[in-house]
């Protein structure tokens, strides 16, 4: 049997001579497809096959002949048994109907106020500012400036409601863009000023929103991208933006720590750095000015012209010609902007990461809808289905291979694969027992033994257990010790970890399933989720007054919606449940990709610029 292999990078994979054409796409589902053919296709390369046997390369390809069970391949290209996890039943049953249609109802409501946010913060400054920007100091929106940066437009963007609606003002994605996006195929983190928003100047939200892009890169251990357009600190604002640990400085810190880490970082200057701003390019490994737009000074021309009296242009006192054959504070000298983008692609190309090649695994999708998680977000606790149901529509092939199922019941976990990559699942199926918490002790160790990453869905109960009786009170203290060994567990698992706040975020059992203060390496609510020690109306016990009461309940309501969240920068964004499959999938290949660098022990000292 003679048979045609294609090289990998094109999307047709085996040909095989008996007559008939076998074309197996790559990354499709079924394994391929027969047409009548009399002769090879451009670019196969032709491998006779001994006895009947098909090269390793093309087997799974031509044995993928039961679309139910698809074989997938391994990186190193080498066969890999589809997985065998029993398929969870995710049905919905009539009996559901009413609960589905009346969250349903609520996430169209939740989504409409996303779209709102999303339109706030695609604005930027605004229409005098965007022009300002462009037709007057003649530079690119940031946007358009990350288009010319990155390899595409899918990039996993982080916290892009963060500034909206705060007690100083909407500050739109809080003066920056930050997130993760391939640059000649490796991803990066980007943290880009939008300079449309006051002269891009650093509001206390736009260090927090700085600060946690250098986590990212520093937990994930991601190369980091600046782009540098910014006034320096809003100074209105100087003394929550200055003094403490983790305000400007602590940037200036994390790029040394960073560097020391072998976490490589590349500055842009594609507009003014004053001020604090002109320590991130030059502490930065390899910098790149362009010409005219970009300025590095500590004081700007009206200081000069106040201090000494002198006047002098922008450009001579720091313009990318003085840095360039000067100063020595840049490595890179751009004539235009997209020469600065290009710069910067080249430079990380310099990197030394050794990525595997694309290969588009086959992979099965869930056997139900994700549009149906619209439909089984909860609008109230009350509201929760079986987390099953969202289980289902988020793995592949519906598969799970459930742990300790009759056991602690409130808490489902468990293996599932998402798009190919083997995951963990925590979640929350009714309160933190003491039985659950024992269980998810005991699965967030087998997790972090097996070096598998958990994602935690977190629905917690909107109020804390009381102790009613005296005789409940040692079950409730057996509860307490049981919570506490699965937050040891959850803070030491040093294994990633991703949480997705599906419901709602309360109390000491959110810590429980890995909020915040535990550290995951992302974190994301969907719109419906609330956040806060209590829910609204949980509380009533503990206020006497009835007007405090109504007060309180006001006050939660209103600050525990997922967006009054993350426009303070308590996770890394707003995402809708439907698209929960891709962004975990996106974020899985990123913290994989610290695999695939070939220099990474740690440094004593940063690199320093001479
Ligand atoms: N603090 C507070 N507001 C600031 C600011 C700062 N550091 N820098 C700029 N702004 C405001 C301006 O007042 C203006 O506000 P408005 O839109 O309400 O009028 C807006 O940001 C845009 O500034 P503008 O100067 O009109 O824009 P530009 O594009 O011509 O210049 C800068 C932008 C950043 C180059 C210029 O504003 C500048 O040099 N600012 C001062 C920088 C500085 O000395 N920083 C030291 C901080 S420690």
């Amino acid at each position: 049997k003679l048979c045609y292999i294609f090289p990998k990078r094109l999307s047709i994979n085996v040909f095989v001579t008996d007559g008939a054409l076998l074309i197996c796409y790559r990354g499709s589902r079924v394994g391929g497809r027969i047409r009548p053919c009399s002769a090879p296709p451009r670019f196969a390369r032709p491998c006779v096959l001994d006895d009947g046997l098909v090269p390793a390369i093309a087997r799974p390809w031509i044995l993928t002949a039961n679309p139910r069970r698809p074989l997938t391949r391994s990186r190193q290209g080498q066969r890999r048994p589809p997985s065998a996890f029993p398929v969870v039943d995710g049905a919905l049953q009539p009996a559901h109907l009413h609960v589905y249609q009346a969250n349903l109802h609520n996430s169209g409501v939740c989504q409409q106020r996303y779209l709102k946010y999303q339109e706030q913060a695609m604005m930027g400054g605004g229409e005098n500012a965007t022009t300002r920007h462009t037709q007057r100091n003649k530079k690119l929106l940031v946007r358009d400036r990350l288009r010319m940066l990155l390899d595409d437009e899918d990039y996993l963007e982080l916290s892009p409601f963060a500034g909206l609606d705060l007690d100083y003002g909407s500050i739109p994605s809080a003066g920056c863009l930050t997130g993760i996006g391939k640059i000649n195929g490796l991803w990066c983190v980007f943290i880009a000023n939008n300079a449309t928003v006051k002269g891009g100047t650093a509001y206390p939200i736009t260090v927090k929103k700085q600060l946690r892009a250098q986590d990212v890169a520093m937990q994930n251990r991601l190369p980091c991208v600046y782009l540098v357009d910014s006034g320096g600190a809003f100074l209105p604002l100087q003394s929550e933006i200055f003094p403490d640990k983790n305000h400007g400085g602590r940037t200036f810190y994390n790029e040394a720590i960073m560097s020391a880490m072998k976490i490589p970082q590349v500055a842009v200057v594609c507009g003014s750095c004053t001020a604090g701003g002109a320590y991130v390019p030059t502490m930065a490994e390899e910098a790149v000015i362009v010409h005219k737009i970009g300025t590095i000074f500590l004081g700007g021309p009206p200081l000069v012209k106040a201090a000494t009296g002198e006047e002098v242009s922008p450009e001579d006192l720091g313009g990318a010609r003085v840095h360039a054959e000067v100063s020595g504070c840049v490595d890179h000298f751009a004539p235009l902007e997209r020469d600065a983008y290009e710069h910067a692609r080249n430079i990380i190309s310099t990197l030394n990461f050794e990525l595997p090649a694309d290969e588009n695994e086959a992979v099965e999708e869930p056997l139900h809808s994700v549009e149906d998680l619209k439909g089984l977000a909860p609008r109230s606790y009350n509201h929760s289905l079986d987390v099953r149901m969202i289980v289902s529509r988020l793995t592949d092939g519906s598969r799970f291979q459930e742990f300790k199922a009759r056991y602690g019941t409130t808490l489902v976990t468990g293996f599932g694969k998402i798009e190919g990559h083997l995951v963990g699942i925590v979640a929350s199926n009714g309160e933190l027992t003491y039985e659950a918490s024992l269980k998810g002790s005991h699965f967030v160790q087998l997790c972090d033994q097996r070096d598998v990453p958990i994602i935690f869905l977190q629905n917690t109960a909107p109020k804390p257990a009381m102790t009613p009786s005296q005789h409940k009170a040692e079950a409730h203290s057996n509860r307490l010790k049981a919570q506490s060994s699965m937050m040891a567990a959850v803070a030491c698992a040093s294994t990633p970890r991703i949480t997705v706040v599906i419901g709602g975020c309360h109390g000491a059992d959110s810590y429980a399933m890995c909020g915040r203060s535990f550290d995951p390496n992302f974190l994301f609510l969907w719109p419906n989720a609330r956040v806060s020690l209590v829910a609204p109306g949980c509380s009533d016990a503990l206020v006497e007054e009835e007007h405090d009461v109504t007060h309180l309940k006001k006050k939660l309501e209103e600050e525990s919606s997922a967006f009054f969240s993350s426009a303070r920068l308590w996770d890394d964004g707003v995402i809708l449940p439907q698209d929960t499959r891709k962004v975990l999938n996106k974020c899985l290949k990123i913290i994989k990709q610290q695999e695939y660098q070939l220099s990474k022990e740690r440094l004593r000292a940063p690199l320093l610029r001479m």
